[in-house]
């Protein structure tokens, strides 16, 4: 198949055609086969349960290109568990895990000459999602699912890639609420949250910072990634029920302790920040994107020198990038490669 002539290495975090997309279809108690398709739009009831009442899961997860040419993903798994998780409680039907395997293998096998190649900077995003298709007007679950998986290739999601980016703490704004669905990925977490990015983004912030919705006291999470903090030789991340379980975060968390660093998984008090050494973000879409400072009520505290980020930041990035690019060897077993 012929090449492509993208420029990998200034592609942004966006959408492009790519030849391919898969869908399975849940009806009457059967997932289908799933067929592969180079049409873009989807024929959908615009009585749907996922236009009226938001029966949308989404997943995010990245294929890399590695030094000796193959390509690999990375814990195809855990997004199939997450995206199981967050059916469970919209009431959707979960897609098995073996859907979910065969849909990533057969589209990016499909779309193999849209992953960069290592080196370019970029990968190829992977963007599953399911939605409710029946028609219904009262509220309540679809009985028929569309699963679909798309790709992209992308560059990174914070336009300056590994640069620290400005955070400011969200004093108004909540995305998510104790007992709803904060820590599950549907769309209507990120619709509730983007007054609050837009608005950040447009005082020339990267993303803000959410606190709970209890208290306004502890830091929950950003809009798009989880929050980490480093103090001394401690590796510091929120405990909240009300956010993301972060694929990115399981993987970093086991890396830091390899490092020999202490892990503290608990609340963190907003005014903790005062006392970071270094921060950062974390998610499929934004790695780990260093911090440069967190802004409170027009206070700003910095976390970096020069506009580079600090030595444990630096350190988590490099060896989670080496793990994800296939330029050392996987002890976690997290990656695969995709023939
Ligand atoms: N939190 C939110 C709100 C996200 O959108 C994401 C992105 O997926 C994450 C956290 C990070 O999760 P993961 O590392 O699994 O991509
Ligand atoms: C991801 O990191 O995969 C996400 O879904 C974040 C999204 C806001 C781009």
């Amino acid at each position: 198949m012929a090449g492509t002539d993208i420029d990998f290495a200034t592609l942004p975090f966006g959408y492009m055609r790519t030849d391919a997309n898969i869908r399975y279809y849940f009806r009457s108690g059967a997932w289908s086969a799933g067929e592969l398709t180079g049409e873009e739009t989807i024929p959908l009831h615009m009585a749907a349960t996922c236009l009226h009442y938001g029966q949308e899961i989404f997943e995010g997860l990245k294929i890399f290109g590695r030094p000796d040419g193959r390509i690999q993903a990375f814990r195809i798994d855990a997004n199939a568990n997450r995206i199981q998780r967050s059916a469970a409680k919209l009431l959707m039907e979960p897609v098995p895990t073996a859907v979910f395997r065969d849909a990533v293998q057969r589209v990016v096998k499909a779309n193999r000459r849209f992953v960069p190649p290592y080196g370019s900077g970029a990968s190829l995003y992977v963007r599953p999602f399911e939605i409710g298709i029946s028609a219904e007007v009262g509220v309540k679950p679809s009985p028929d699912y569309l699963f679909l998986v798309f790709v992209t290739p992308v560059g990174p999601y914070y336009k300056t890639g590994f640069t620290p980016v400005k955070l400011k703490v969200e004093e108004v704004i909540h995305r998510a609420a104790p007992g709803g669905v904060g820590d599950i990925k549907c769309g209507g977490n990120y619709a509730a949250g983007m007054r609050a990015t837009i608005g950040a983004k447009h005082e020339g912030y990267g993303e803000v910072l959410y606190l709970d919705s209890r208290e306004d006291r502890f830091i929950d999470e950003s809009g798009s990634s989880n929050f980490f903090a480093i103090a001394g030789n401690t590796f510091i991340t929120p405990k909240s029920d009300s956010i993301l379980e972060s694929i990115t975060r399981m993987s970093v968390i086991r890396i830091a302790e390899d490092l020999g660093m202490k892990i503290e998984h608990r609340p963190i008090d907003v005014a903790e920040i005062a006392a970071f050494d270094e921060a950062g973000c974390l998610g499929t879409a934004a790695a780990i994107t260093p911090v440069e400072s967190i802004t409170r009520a027009g206070k700003e505290h910095v976390y970096t020198r020069g506009g580079k980020a600090g030595p444990k930041v630096t350190a988590l990035y490099k060896r989670l990038l080496a793990i994800q690019l296939g330029e050392t060897d996987d002890p976690y077993g997290w990656t695969e490669i995709i023939e």
